[in-house]
């Protein structure tokens, strides 16, 4: 079918774009010595993953119980959990996806892993945990100081195998230069690192030192060699957005992901209305910087407001729109969208090739 016929709004993945993605980051990690676990948090397909694993990349990162249960349920074999996993019916959930695949999870406090723990020890098995480490981004995990302590108790836990370190340089999304990047970059690296010989210090073994975010990695990769890291785990690397053009980690060219939309109004000369508003665009501001909701591809104009069904371009000066015509917008945050379409379609020269379920979209739990 062509682009053209295609009903609005919709997600449209530029199959050039998103292929020439997967292979500059696999060779990037490969240069660096890293093993590749792309976060599928972004694409949140089986399609995007599957070329991942083509592309050389060892295994799945994903966020929640649920989405590992959609990857292993698909045969994906190798996950890890990046979240400190803690709740009702969860370890259990996580065993019965660990008959399945080779599983990792995170942990952050004695608690959550001693709960994992308990049905993996009354099974018989051990689930292999890595603790997460805060390198800046205030969120979850230890700090580095801290790594060591934590190691031992989880160690002393039945039914655990503590299995490395892990962290995500996320604080390098207010990065307002590619310098202050950079610096990021080398504290997720070295924090990490840091953390990974206090573990060994204290005599535990700690062979996975796993990092990861797109800003960190994307033009900054080779600095990641050498330091003692083992694995990396960008996630938006395979579409890009508004967000990373903004940060520097890429071009608008490499924006592999736009939601097709058509105008539905131009009420005065400055505005033009789009049929995509928050359910299709995701309400997210851009980072570093706050600049509407998404670039209109082709134009100076952005997406400037957003309500459910309406995103009012603020028309900048020598552009015109008109009622009918049909735009991508790249968005500000690629991930969200994902989530909230049912399909993504893969494009490749005006022709759409094929639709994708997003199989993993919703999986809150
Ligand atoms: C724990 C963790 N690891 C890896 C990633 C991937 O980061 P990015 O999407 O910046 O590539 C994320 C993204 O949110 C994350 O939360």
């Amino acid at each position: 079918m062509s682009l053209d016929r295609l009903p609005t709004p919709a997600p449209v993945v530029d199959l050039d774009v998103l292929e020439r993605n997967l292979a500059r980051m696999a060779l990037r990690a490969q240069q660096a010595g890293l093993a590749l676990r792309p976060h599928a948090k972004t694409h949140k397909t089986l399609q995007i993953a599957r070329l991942q694993l083509a592309e050389g990349a060892i295994g799945l990162t994903v966020a929640k119980t649920a989405e590992a249960e959609v990857y292993a349920g698909a045969g994906f074999e190798d996950l890890f959990v990046a979240y400190p996993v803690v709740g009702v019916g969860k370890p259990e959930r996580l065993l019965a996806v660990a008959r399945r695949a080779k599983l990792a999870v995170g942990v952050d406090s004695v608690e959550g892993a001693r709960a994992l723990g308990v049905p993996f020890a009354a099974a018989g098995m051990r689930l292999r945990v890595r603790i997460e480490i805060d390198c800046g981004q205030r969120r979850t995990g230890v700090r580095p100081e801290d790594a060591a302590s934590l190691a031992r108790e989880v160690s002393a836990l039945p039914g655990l195998e503590l299995e490395g370190v892990f962290t995500h340089g996320g604080h390098a999304y207010e990065a307002t230069s590619d310098a202050e990047r950079g610096a990021r970059a080398g504290e997720e690296a070295a924090l990490v690192a840091t953390a990974a010989a206090a573990i060994r210090e204290v005599g535990l073994a700690c062979p996975v030192v796993s990092l990861g975010s797109t800003p960190t990695l994307e033009g900054l990769g080779d600095a990641m060699g050498g330091a003692g890291v083992t694995e990396a785990r960008p996630g938006n690397y395979v579409f890009h957005d508004a967000t990373q053009v903004a940060l520097g980690s890429c071009t608008l060219e490499d924006c592999a992901l736009s939601v097709l939309a058509t105008v539905v109004s131009v009420p005065a000369p400055d505005r033009a209305v789009l049929d995509a508003g928050s359910k299709a665009l995701a309400a997210d501001g851009r980072r570093p910087t706050p600049d509407g909701h998404g670039i209109v591809v082709g134009t100076r104009s952005r997406v400037a407001r957003l309500s459910e069904e309406h995103g009012v371009v603020a028309v900048a000066p020598g552009d015109a729109f008109h009622v009918g015509q049909r735009v991508r917008v790249v968005p500000n945050h690629a991930c969200v969208v994902s989530n909230l379409h049912d399909v993504l379609y893969a494009v490749r020269r005006g022709e759409v090739e094929e639709g994708w379920p997003v199989a993993a979209r919703g999986r809150v739990e």
